[in-house]
């Protein structure tokens, strides 16, 4: 009983009489994990029902769907749905998930290897396709070649052995989010290198507080210890020269001088220009400081822009976006993460043909256009870009096109079903070096070995 324990863990999932798999449908849930599932019973939240009548079609079907839970994900995701059930008849679940992607990893491996058919189309995270993979439909069976329109590095990303395990939903990139206002009135240009960033943000954080600003921090970013510290410390290394964890031949490059001086510099920050708390912040904790107009600069993903600008943002107008910061040697550049999610069909679903169907309508052309519209998640479609809608509405992203093209990926490729293990070994590395429990030389020495460790030679 598996799924009941994947139950008692992703009490925001699952409902009552949820807790079955497809292997023990006809078995009773044993008793914890039954009055788990009821705790969690009001936790699911159902999407609008299709023509606000309640009653569904002759064989329409009832699916369940994981979304985002970062920023304006899940009522966009809802809208989708909801558009998707009017035109069908079907019915659709849309399924609370925690902000964390560590978080979601987790649950959605707990589900799936219990086999449990709660969940039809998962949202999943551009660095999963190894790990789960074998859980997912072959979607070219049913997509019409709909995959030739998007971004054939992502569509390369998400097929494992010939198969298209999900289809692109949006794409990330890490930019840099600065206070134009603030730049302006204290007469500073936004910062190129990792070195100006610190100074500017020191002078105008320090200026702010003086003048009454109490709150005012100089730079946030998401120092949690889970994947989007692995993107954040990936950018610092990168931009520093110092390679991306594992070459693209599964060699352990981390162990060395650039990548060491890359976290000395960012542990530098942490209660100089950064809040102590960044050591706990993930994308909307930093969104929530930068937002609240206090603090000058930020990293995060192209979807706070969108918030920024609501019209009740008291940052609304006054913030633009830049290019992450180069480090310092001779390899300096500034490295982007390649981030983004993309929608895949377990294959324990009792109803493949829908749930295909549905991942295909919500990644299709019209529907990236709403969100990336309504709430910056930027297309996979190539066409898009050339939209003038869509560019009309994100025109700071448009003019970083060649940021979102030259975006480093994290080593997943490489690694396969052991990224997940490679990237927490990664994160935790990074967050003893910012919270001063260990030398970066130290730390990427131990990381060294650990992950020669689990590669085996190199061979993944
Ligand atoms: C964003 C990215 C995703 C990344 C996550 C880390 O959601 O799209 O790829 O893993 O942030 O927090």
């Amino acid at each position: 009983m598996k799924a009941c324990v994947a139950a008692v863990l992703w009490t925001t999932v699952l409902f009552a009489g949820g807790c079955k798999s497809n292997k023990d449908a006809k078995k009773e849930p044993d008793k914890g994990s039954g009055s788990a599932a009821q705790t969690a019973q009001g936790s699911a939240q159902g999407s609008a029902q299709p023509g606000g009548s309640g009653a569904a079609p002759a064989g329409a079907v009832e699916l369940a769907i994981t979304c985002g839970a970062v920023g304006k994900e899940q009522k966009i995701c809802k809208e989708g749905v909801a558009a998707w059930e009017q035109k069908t008849g079907n019915k659709v679940k849309v399924v609370s998930v925690p902000a964390s992607s560590s978080e979601q990893l987790a649950l959605a491996q707990q589900l799936l290897a219990a086999g449990a058919s709660d969940v039809d189309v998962f949202n999943i995270d551009v660095v999963w396709p190894g790990i789960l993979g074998t859980f997912f439909l072959d979607l070219k069976e049913y997509s019409k070649g709909a995959e030739k329109e998007h971004f054939e590095a992502i569509v390369a990303n998400n097929t494992i052995d010939g198969k298209l395990v999900a289809m692109p939903w949006f794409t990330d990139a890490g930019v840099l989010y600065y206070r134009k206002d603030l730049l302006e009135k204290h007469k500073e240009k936004v910062p190129t290198t990792w070195e100006e960033l610190a100074a500017t943000a020191k002078k105008i954080q320090d200026a702010e507080r003086k003048a009454g600003h109490k709150e005012m921090w100089g730079y946030v970013f998401q120092g949690n210890a889970y994947e989007g510290l692995t993107c954040n410390a990936l950018e610092w290394v990168a931009s520093h020269g110092g390679g991306t964890v594992i070459d693209a031949q599964g060699k352990v490059t981390i162990d060395n001088p650039d990548a060491a001086a890359a976290l000395e510099t960012a542990a530098s920050w942490i209660g100089t220009i950064s809040p102590p708390g960044v050591l706990s912040y993930q994308e909307g904790e930093s969104h929530g400081i930068f937002l609240a107009g206090d603090a000058v600069f930020m990293r995060n993903w192209p979807y706070a822009y969108g918030l920024a600008q609501e019209d009740k943002s008291p940052v609304k107008d006054k913030v633009g976006i830049s290019v992450l910061p180069k480090g310092a040697g001779a390899g300096a550049r500034s490295a982007a993460a390649l981030g983004g999610w993309n929608l895949a069909v377990s294959k324990f679903s009792k109803h493949p043909k829908e749930a295909a169907e549905l991942a295909l309508y919500l990644t299709s052309p019209e529907e990236q256009k709403r969100r990336a519209i309504a709430a910056n998640l930027q297309p996979t479609i190539v066409s898009l870009y050339q939209d003038k809608d869509v560019v009309a509405a994100n025109p700071l992203f448009t003019s970083l096109v060649d940021t979102f093209k030259a975006a480093v990926p994290r080593p997943a490729t490489a690694t396969k079903g052991k990224y997940n293990r490679v990237s927490t070994e990664f994160w935790n590395a990074a967050h003893a070096v910012l919270s001063k429990q260990a030398k970066a030389k130290d730390s990427l020495a131990d990381l060294k070995g650990k992950l020669e460790g689990m590669s085996r030679g190199g061979t993944w």
